[in-house]
């Protein structure tokens, strides 16, 4: 163990880095500093090695906001306050070069380093140098793994360890994931870590099924084979704690805590030594005998955990006293402080054989009626509203770099995009499962991140058209964020106006734009001044009740954007006369076109079949409703659903109606099945002409009654899945589902609704092998979904619910908005195909979804000589390639991430490795020059080495080596790679 007992305050501490302690190989002088593996204390051979790791578990946001956490006001509500835990942590930890303390949320450590003078952050530094603290997982917060997608839960890691970086070099780089509470584990966060360089993941909640079963194998740690494409790079080691994060039963001396603290006086009538000794020892040999090595990990910390950290390190410096003078009576016990990473690197060093895992740690059930699959959809909105503000916070990063915004003012509304994206992404945030204040309170940070953006965008793209000779005012490239309740000021309140589409994908589309308007006769003309055809159809009743809607607008004018070039905008004329439009209601129970058709039943008003090429399928979709359970929870068979749990109180979902109102319209453009299913679930079925998918629009809410119910749209047909289904792992790679089963232990399913629910990030997929067939419904959000019959996809999509799950929120998942029952709007895209071609499909019309077009509106113009259309690329990119991620970076810099979108064998040609020049890349700038980073953009690939492992059976060989790590200006791309790069640009 390393120790400096004379060291005190700041120029000691640093004096003290180069003075080596035992065991430590002495630093030469100008020597980089000892953080790291090399930080680590001692561990002794012979002896059981205990790592005590004192950490704080610092929501960003949940029963308080983010900043009430930070600052610590509100305490009636939680008392909790995080920047008396940095400072009373560093405090402690400056006097004594054995303590350690490990941070995690970036936002929080953020916001206190802001604050700090010179001197603290010097005294900071110097403990992050000397591996004292140790900076770990150190995303923006602890994300979530169930509802984000991946694209921000990389995002959400890139910034927090980019503000690392930036502030402390290699030392601050994290070495772990640190996902101690999310609830369920996905594969794609994990390869996620791996392809970050870390050399491991923690955490703390996993099926209680499967941790009794891992206890009995030993196998709490384990390799995890996170993605069936990328190979080793993709391999993660993966530790389960032993106590979730909390510290052993007794042992936590934390201010918050009850526990007694240690009493060496035996004098004293409150002296407690041996009995406190005996707990420990008990408590900890029995941890040990549940892991393979001669070291454990005891997390000594919880929720808000050290705002008195003298209370902490005081007991606990006793504890590793005591325990350890016990060693001269033969104890074997030996205790150290220590951090998750050290831990790491003692279990690495026992050169353990670890088994291999590939499925993923989802649904989470903490008891036989408790399955954590509620959260999956809970908040609706909110969940979509995430999705809307990365959609716009990728179009503002993009148009940041090629229109070329510089302004500091830009670059401010830009980082505070990025932050609340970050904070968006916490397992309290996008989960639903925060309190409906703190709910809002995201709402507000994602509202003023948009409107901030909005200013970029605008200096963006009016610097583009200046810069393509346009010289009259600028354009006020205004955005409609109601457009999902066909609200919109910017087009329904003018009489005619500017449409400018923004394609954030790295292809041409050809989207169908819709905008709500108040005319009825109109002159559409592109870029080059030619009539687009049009066509409106009418706003549906539904939506035109909306007592909160604010529009005059009973119809949306819809037309087709015709090749929209890559990562550039074209705009669109729209002005209020001309022709009329040819939308007629029908008397008919048929749409499509010559791709895909829907019929409907004439008696029952719900779909009744499908066609795809002519193949005709029976197909029927309805809205049913569970009811939730209620009870008080005071055992298991007491849970109610909540936020966090569904739990229906039948297996069989009720309807809501036998009979649907229907109406039918078609025009030139698109063909729309209006639905009415009662005064609170309505639906619109749309086909467009020459698509191959069908746009089911559902809208539920206000939500009635006083019982809880969880309202669900399900798809049935004739596909014989046999039991399996699909689903993403947060929108990338697809995992094979088995009703009532678990892929690594034998499951005993108490609650067979909520326990075959699965998170569906962004599609979920039924096949019929013998048919060839495949079917799959695409999300706008995250939901819960599953296959609870063969042939037959169900998701939530909306819940109200009157009690509490008891499991912190402290709330019904009630929630309100304009006085009423919340209301919400969204939609599912399905697909039918072969099984062959199906899935590139799928894949590009997700990326379609995910990065729609964005529209901007403004006063019209004069036609005159300047440029409507530009593309950010010179050349469009193949199909299989998506420019991930393209943002500013430091220095002028740029980063850009360029992802192969395809699996393996997905698609014949598609599935194919692909390469990119970049030197043929953008139009308004050339690449001077490109290096690797590992997946977060912050380390160069050619600096990281990550920890091997032996393991049974033995790792995946990649298929052939990441071509070297490229500072090559030809970009290679295996099908599900990403590659990161900081580009010099000119
Ligand atoms: C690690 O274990 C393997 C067998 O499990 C053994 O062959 C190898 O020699 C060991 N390596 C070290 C360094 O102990
Ligand atoms: C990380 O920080 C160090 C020290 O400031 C810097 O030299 C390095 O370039 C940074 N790494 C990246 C990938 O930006
Ligand atoms: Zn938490």
């Amino acid at each position: 163990m390393w120790t400096c007992g004379g060291c005190v305050l700041v120029a000691a501490l640093l004096s003290c880095l180069a003075t080596p302690g035992r065991g430590l190989p002495a630093p030469a002088h100008g020597s980089p500093p000892p953080c790291g593996y090399q930080s680590c204390p001692e561990t002794k051979p012979g002896f059981l090695n205990v790592h005590l790791v004192p950490h704080s578990h610092d929501d960003v946001g949940w029963l308080k906001t983010a900043d009430q956490y930070y600052y610590g006001n509100f305490n009636n509500i939680q008392i909790a306050g995080v920047q008396y835990i940095i400072d009373s942590v560093v405090a402690e930890l400056k006097d004594d070069p054995t303590k350690r303390f490990i941070q995690v949320e970036t936002a929080f450590f953020w916001q206190w380093w802001q604050e700090q003078d010179d001197a603290m952050k010097d005294i900071y530094r110097s403990l992050i140098n000397s591996g004292q603290i140790e900076m770990i997982g150190g995303g923006w917060s602890m994300n979530d793994e169930a509802a984000t997608h991946y694209q921000s839960t990389i995002d959400n890691f890139s910034w927090g360890l980019r503000r690392l970086n930036d502030t402390f070099g290699v030392c601050g780089r994290p070495r772990v994931g640190w996902q101690i509470d999310p609830f369920g584990h996905s594969r794609e966060t994990a390869s996620i870590m791996a392809r970050m360089g870390f050399d491991g993941l923690f955490f703390g909640r996993l099926d209680y099924q499967d941790k009794n079963s891992r206890l009995q194998n030993r196998s709490m740690e384990l390799m995890w084979r996170a993605s069936a494409d990328l190979g080793s790079d993709a391999d993660l080691f993966t530790g389960v704690n032993f106590n979730g994060y909390s510290a052993p039963s007794g042992f936590c001396f934390d201010i918050k805590c009850s526990d007694e603290p240690i009493i060496e006086d035996d004098e004293s009538p409150e002296y407690n030594v041996p009995r406190k000794l005996n707990s420990f020892v008990d408590q900890v040999k029995k941890q040990a005998s549940f892991y393979a090595t001669d070291n454990i990990m005891l997390t000594m910390g919880d929720d808000f955990n050290y705002m008195e950290a003298h209370m902490n390190y005081k007991n606990m410096d006793k504890l590793i006293r005591l325990v350890n003078e016990m060693q001269k009576n033969g104890s074997n016990l030996h205790l150290m402080y220590s951090t998750p990473s050290c831990y790491l690197k003692a279990v690495h060093d026992a050169n353990l054989t670890l088994s291999v895992k590939s499925d993923d740690f989802f649904p989470y059930a903490s008891d036989e009626h408790s399955y954590w699959t509620g959260y999956f959809t809970s908040r609706p909105t909110h969940k979509r509203f995430e999705r809307l503000a990365n959609n716009f916070l990728q179009v503002c990063k993009q148009l940041s770099v090629t229109g070329n915004v510089t302004g500091e003012k830009e670059k401010e509304y830009l980082d505070a995009a990025r932050e609340a994206q970050g904070v968006l992404q916490h397992h309290d945030a996008i989960t639903g499962t925060a309190k409906q204040a703190v709910a809002d309170d995201y709402a507000r940070i994602i509202s003023e991140a948009i409107h901030g953006c909005q200013h970029v965008t605008k200096t963006a793209i009016n610097n583009l058209l200046e810069a393509g000779g346009w010289n009259g005012s600028r354009l006020e490239l205004e955005s409609c964020l109601l457009l999902n309740i066909s609200q919109c000021e910017a087009s329904e309140g003018r009489a005619g106006f500017l449409v400018t589409v923004y394609n954030p994908l790295g292809r041409p589309v050809s989207p169908y734009v819709r905008v709500p308007v108040s005319g009825r006769n109109f002159t559409v003309t592109d870029v080059n001044g030619t009539e687009v055809s049009w066509q409106l159809v009418p706003v549906p009743q539904s939506v035109r009740d909306l007592w909160y809607r604010k529009s005059k607008a009973s119809s949306e004018l819809v037309f087709r954007a015709e090749q929209l070039p890559p990562l550039g905008f074209s705009s669109f004329l729209v002005t209020p006369s001309g022709g009329q439009s040819d939308t007629a209601r029908v008397y008919e129970t048929h749409i499509g076109n010559q791709n895909v058709t829907v019929d409907i039943d004439e008696t029952t008003g719900l779909v009744s079949n499908i066609s795809y090429n002519n193949i005709q399928i029976p197909l029927s979709q309805d809205f049913l409703y569970y009811v939730g359970a209620v009870g008080n929870n005071s055992r298991a068979a007491y849970r109610a659903s909540g936020a966090y749990i569904f739990r229906p109180n039948s297996s069989e979902p009720l309807n809501i109606t036998q009979i649907v109102n229907v109406t039918v319209y078609k025009g030139p453009l698109v063909e729309e099945i209006h639905q009415v299913f009662s005064d609170w679930v309505s639906q619109v079925i749309r086909i467009y002409k020459d698509e191959d998918f069908v746009e089911f629009e559902w809208q539920v809410g206000p939500i009635p009654d006083n019982s809880g119910k969880e309202v669900i749209s399900r798809f049935s047909t004739s596909l014989a899945s046999q039991g399996e289904f699909r689903t993403d792992s947060n929108g990338r790679e697809s995992l094979l589902r088995r009703r009532n089963h678990r892929p690594t232990w034998s499951v005993q399913l108490e609650e067979p609704v909520s326990g075959n629910y699965y998170p569906v990030t962004s599609v979920i997929a039924l096949q019929d092998e013998g048919a060839g067939l495949r079917l799959a419904v695409l999300t706008d959000r995250a939901q819960g979904g599953s296959s609870l019959h063969d042939g037959q996809l169900e998701l939530m999509v909306h819940r109200r619910l009157f009690h509490d799950d008891a499991f912190g929120v402290g709330e019904a998942l009630n929630e309100q908005a304009y006085g009423k029952p919340l209301v919400a709007r969204g939609k599912h895209y399905l697909l039918l195909g072969d099984t062959a071609s199906a899935i590139s499909s799928e894949r590009l019309l997700a990326q379609e979804i995910l990065l729609a077009p964005w529209l901007f509106f403004s006063s019209p113009r004069a036609a005159g000589q300047w440029e409507k259309q530009m593309s950010g690329l010179k050349l469009a990119l193949p199909r299989n390639v998506h420019v991930l991620t393209l943002e500013p970076w430091k220095d002028g810099t740029v980063l850009l991430r360029l992802e192969h979108i395809f699996q393996k064998s997905e698609d014949s040609s598609l599935s194919q490795a692909v390469t990119v020049n970049l030197q043929e890349f953008f139009s308004t700038m050339t690449v001077v020059s490109a290096r690797e980073t590992t997946l977060d953009g912050n380390q160069w690939l050619s600096a990281t080495r990550r920890m091997q492992w032996r393991t049974d059976p033995p790792a995946a060989r990649q298929e052939e080596a990441t071509s070297s790590p490229g500072d090559s200006l030809e970009v290679s791309l295996r099908p599900m790679q990403i590659r990161t790069f900081v580009l010099e640009v000119k």
